[in-house]
């Protein structure tokens, strides 16, 4: 099967971008209005960007009238947010949390979500999940800059939370205990909890 990208519809095009290119990362993105409504939303075009300075990426599209989702509006006036990774434990809030809900409602308290104090940045972070990254925004890119569809947000990961039963004894994050979940296509989720993980070391010779 061939597809050919051009005059392909956006609708296509992200069917077939994002049933295929699995599975990602869900960022689980906490943020405050300007006017302190704590706000939850999961974003899965996400990715680690480089470690120096250790840089997160999160593109939230726009809304369907052209607007900006709640949380690039946020960011973008705050400039803090936090990327919370998402236990399995925790996949139907996170879920709920995808609900349109309007600007003046918190997710967490839709949701019933807990949330905990950061140390360097304002908003909440979520309670019970193994990772959370506090970041300060570094750009917020609209793409493409002729007709965006999205917002490009870099984000300094400036402290992070990190649950110690995740990490082993030779200092490691073990993918079983981190047990977070990733996004695949339509309403297909997977797991770093998995029988299907495996180890693969460098070979031998590999410089960094
Ligand atoms: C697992 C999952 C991943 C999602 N990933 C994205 C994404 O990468 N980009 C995006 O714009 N919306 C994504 N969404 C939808 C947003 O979470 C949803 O539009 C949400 O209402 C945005 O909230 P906000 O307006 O409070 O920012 C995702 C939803 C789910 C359930």
């Amino acid at each position: 099967m061939y597809v050919d990208f051009n005059g392909l519809s956006a609708r296509k095009a992200y069917h077939w971008l994002a049933s295929t290119v699995t599975p990602r990362p869900v960022a689980w993105v906490s943020s405050l209005s300007a006017g302190g409504i704590a706000n939850l939303a999961p974003f899965s075009f996400f990715q680690v960007v480089t470690h120096t300075p250790p840089t997160l990426m999160v593109c939230p599209l726009l809304n369907s009238d052209g607007s900006m989702k709640d949380t690039a509006t946020n960011i973008a006036a705050t400039g803090e947010f936090v990327v919370n990774l998402v236990p399995f434990a925790l996949v139907s809030a996170m879920n709920q949390t995808s609900f349109g809900y309007d600007r003046a409602t918190s997710e967490f308290d839709a949701a019933q979500v807990a949330s905990l104090p950061c140390q360097k940045v304002k908003p909440p972070r979520v309670a019970g999940v193994p990772v959370s990254f506090e970041c300060r925004l570094a750009s917020i890119t609209p793409y493409p800059a002729d007709t965006p569809s999205c917002h490009v947000i870099l984000g300094e990961v400036v402290a992070a939370h990190i649950d110690e039963a995740i990490v082993g004894p030779n200092g490691q994050v073990d993918p079983h205990q981190l047990d977070a979940v990733s996004r695949m296509g339509a309403d297909w989720y997977g797991r770093t909890r998995s029988d299907t993980n495996f180890e693969l070391t460098r070979p031998v010779g590999w410089a960094r």
